[in-house]
């Protein structure tokens, strides 16, 4: 793995960050991740659209351009020769001496690490099998912050339980589920022909392969809803599957022991060729 940190570079076991960097001892920053492959980085400007929209959300102000650190991911990708890798860059608020509230003109700290992942096809293939678990997060889920305490532990309470993913719901005011999405991953069902996931508001994080995954449908004329939906409408959906950037598509075929989604994959295996397609072009 590559390290950057403002400004410099080196294996990421010999990158050292100063304990005053607020994102060390507050969380005070915000990321976003996406994958390259043979040098191309997958959705680059939608995934830095996202990053200017979380730094605007917490008040962090960028010392540095678009075009900046667009040239800071593409020269560390010059420095691998492997054929994928996972591209993760953070910004935190700054550096200085512990104190919740900062000066607004504190200098941010920008890290990058770019890691070989393996292009399997065969992973992507692979079943995914979830747990469902109570939406305890705050009130900045649509903000990707470095803040991820409930989904590590949501996702480690999923590999204790040897499934590979935990799906949040929440509990609407009219007692029924509603599910946001998992610890890494946005949520889709197929019903009836019709992709349902659920709405991009302050629940979720809007995912770019779900955005991708809606264009793919769209192109396919494919029907799609954007709504809240219950555990129990995804569990008996025709199929179920979960997307991110690092994972594109994976199907699923159980929820919390039940299985699911397994009745054909008439949808999900024209819509993952896509997102795939597209990402191997
Ligand atoms: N996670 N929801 C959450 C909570 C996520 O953390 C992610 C991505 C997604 C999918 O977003 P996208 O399609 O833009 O990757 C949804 C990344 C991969 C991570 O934290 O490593």
């Amino acid at each position: 793995t590559v390290a950057y940190y403002n400004g410099k570079i080196s294996e990421i076991d010999d990158m050292m960050i100063p304990m005053t960097d607020r994102g060390f001892t507050f969380g005070d920053g915000v990321y976003d991740a996406t994958m390259a492959r043979h040098q191309k980085i997958f959705a680059l400007d939608e995934h830095l659209d996202r990053f200017w929209r979380s730094m605007a959300a917490v008040m962090i102000t960028p010392n540095f351009t678009r075009e900046e650190l667009t040239n800071i991911l593409n020269d560390l990708l010059t420095n691998v020769t492997g054929e994928a890798y996972m591209i993760y860059w953070q910004v935190t608020r700054g550096t200085g001496r512990r104190s919740h509230s900062f000066p607004l003109d504190a200098t941010p700290n920008l890290a990058v690490m770019i890691t070989p992942m393996s292009l399997d096809r065969g992973k992507q293939e692979r079943p995914y099998r979830l747990r469902t678990e109570l939406d305890i997060r705050s009130g900045l889920t649509h903000v990707k912050t470095i803040n991820l305490l409930p989904n590590v532990l949501a996702a480690q309470r999923a590999m204790q339980e040897s499934v590979d993913e935990t799906v949040f719901y929440r509990m609407a005011a009219n007692g029924d589920t509603r599910v946001t999405e998992g610890s890494k991953t946005n949520v889709h069902m197929i019903k009836a022909g019709k992709l349902i996931t659920a709405p991009t508001d302050k629940l979720i994080l809007p995912g770019i392969a779900r955005q991708h995954l809606l264009q793919a449908a769209r192109s396919l004329g494919m029907p799609v809803e954007e709504r809240a939906f219950t555990v129990a409408e995804l569990k008996t959906a025709d199929e179920v599957f979960i997307t991110s950037s690092t994972m594109m598509a994976g199907r699923v075929v159980s929820i919390d022991g039940e299985s699911v989604g397994q009745r054909d994959e008439a949808h999900f295996i024209p819509l993952r060729t896509q997102l795939v397609d597209e990402w191997y072009a």
